[in-house]
């Protein structure tokens, strides 16, 4: 799918955001390891959780749908799945891949995990290693790529871990696998990723303490638990993105998680200049609120290697405002990107260049200096769901129309994205 993106000026609006991504993993596959019913509401749509889903029916977990957004997941506890009959399809989900190698390697059968192209080009090796440590065994394809074959091991040892990535994906495996250990095992070095397993295990039950420098889980059986889905903060960043981009622009979203581990990306847009606000009006298990924003110009920012995992997923929206702000904007420590769906550093400098923008790459990040005049260009997306949405927000601010090819990628966190968009200004 092509869509056409024309310039506009006026970015204002109140918006929801669909649920959060990273949650609804969670939500559905803690579900499927516990004993008894979990109701998850706020369920993203996105076709990453569906590939979650999809992959847990594949193991015999009946998931019933109770409303558009909100499912009951029947677990049957940690060692109550069916052995697959066939290759359990991740499509272009790393998340589903590399949490389901966690709790896979617990079962008393072997699982093949497939993916699409992109899926099967992504580093798998980076979670076989902590979990081999913990008696897990894989084959990995070359030796690190999908389709991964898990040859379930049963029972686990508990390890002491030391994570050398800043990922969430790989420390939840470890956690998970965890749970399929005698004893203890403790997780200590990045642990410095989004957090929801940590928040969201112990409400299922599980013994889970940490400190800021060690996670450790028992390992032992979760029950069914209640999970409300909080809108997703990687979705509100290309809305408030684009109204403080714009002039006059105005934004609210409600009903937003609001994580520090997840909005490392408010503080950069409030450090390029913009009025942002975030009220909190619920904390339980992850805080949630309203986050507003007022733009008042844009200035250039330095982003450090110890920021980045905090904004990871919205470092496309950075060189895109970067490009449009007033002086530098230096990008360090982000060499995770290159690992993303495409080669996120890459793919954001192709487009740029194609709309007239010059970016300086590194290993590790970009330089830009703006601000620049943006034309508007025939870009391709490469099927990264990031990439598409970051640059129809470019789009807004170019001069002239912009084409997107394979924007259909959206769907993969943001099935509205291009319906939202087109609303965009008119409310
Ligand atoms: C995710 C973790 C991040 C993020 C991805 C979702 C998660 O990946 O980029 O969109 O839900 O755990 P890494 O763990 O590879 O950093």
């Amino acid at each position: 799918m092509k869509v056409t993106v024309s310039p506009c000026q006026r970015v204002h609006g109140h918006l929801v955001v669909p649920g959060d991504k990273s949650i609804s993993h969670r939500g559905l596959l803690f579900g499927a390891l516990a004993h008894g019913r979990t109701e998850v509401r706020g369920l993203s749509g996105g076709e990453d959780v569906h590939s979650t889903a999809r992959c847990l029916r594949d193991l015999g977990i009946v998931i019933t749908e109770r409303a558009a957004d909100c499912v009951w997941v029947d677990g049957q506890g940690l060692r109550g799945f069916k052995a697959p009959t066939a290759p359990l399809d991740c499509g272009n989900s790393g998340t589903t891949t590399r949490l389901f190698m966690g709790f896979l390697s617990g079962q008393s059968f072997d699982t093949v995990l497939t993916g699409d192209a992109s899926l099967s080009q992504r580093p798998m090796n980076r979670v076989a290693q902590p979990l081999t440590a913990m008696g897990a065994r894989f084959t990995l394809t070359e030796g690190k790529h999908a389709p991964v074959t898990i040859h379930g091991q049963g029972r686990l040892r508990a390890a002491d871990i030391n994570l050398e990535v800043a990922s969430a994906q790989v420390k939840s495996a470890v956690l998970l696998a965890g749970l399929y250990a005698e004893g203890t095992t403790r997780l200590g070095g990045r642990i410095d990723s989004r957090d929801h397993t940590e928040r969201l295990l112990p409400h299922f039950g599980a013994q889970l303490d940490r400190t800021a420098t060690q996670i450790s889980v028992k390992g032992g059986e979760l029950h069914g638990a209640s999970v409300v889905v909080p809108g997703d903060p990687s979705s509100a960043a290309f809305w408030l993105a684009a109204a403080a981009a714009a002039p006059k622009g105005h934004m609210e979203v409600t009903q937003v998680l609001l994580n520090p581990t997840r909005t490392g990306f408010f503080r950069v847009l409030e450090r390029m200049g913009a009025s942002l606000t975030e009220h909190i009006i619920e904390a339980e298990l992850e805080p949630v609120g309203t986050v507003s924003l007022r733009a008042q110009g844009l200035a250039g920012t330095s982003i450090t290697a110890a920021e980045v995992p905090a904004l990871i997923d919205e470092i496309p929206l950075v060189a895109v405002l970067g490009a449009l702000a007033e002086g530098e904007t230096v990008v360090h420590g982000a060499e995770e990107l290159r690992v993303k769906e495409t080669d996120r550093i890459e793919s954001v400098a192709k487009n740029l260049r194609l709309m007239g923008g010059t970016i300086e790459t590194f290993a590790d990040g970009f330089r830009i200096v703006g601000p620049q005049k943006l034309r508007g260009a025939a870009l391709d997306s490469m099927g990264d769901h990031r990439v598409a949405m970051a640059f129809a927000v470019a789009a807004l601010s170019a001069h002239g129309e912009t084409t997107i090819e394979h924007a259909e990628a959206a769907s993969v966190s943001y099935p509205a994205f291009w319906e939202t968009l087109a609303g965009l200004g008119h409310g």
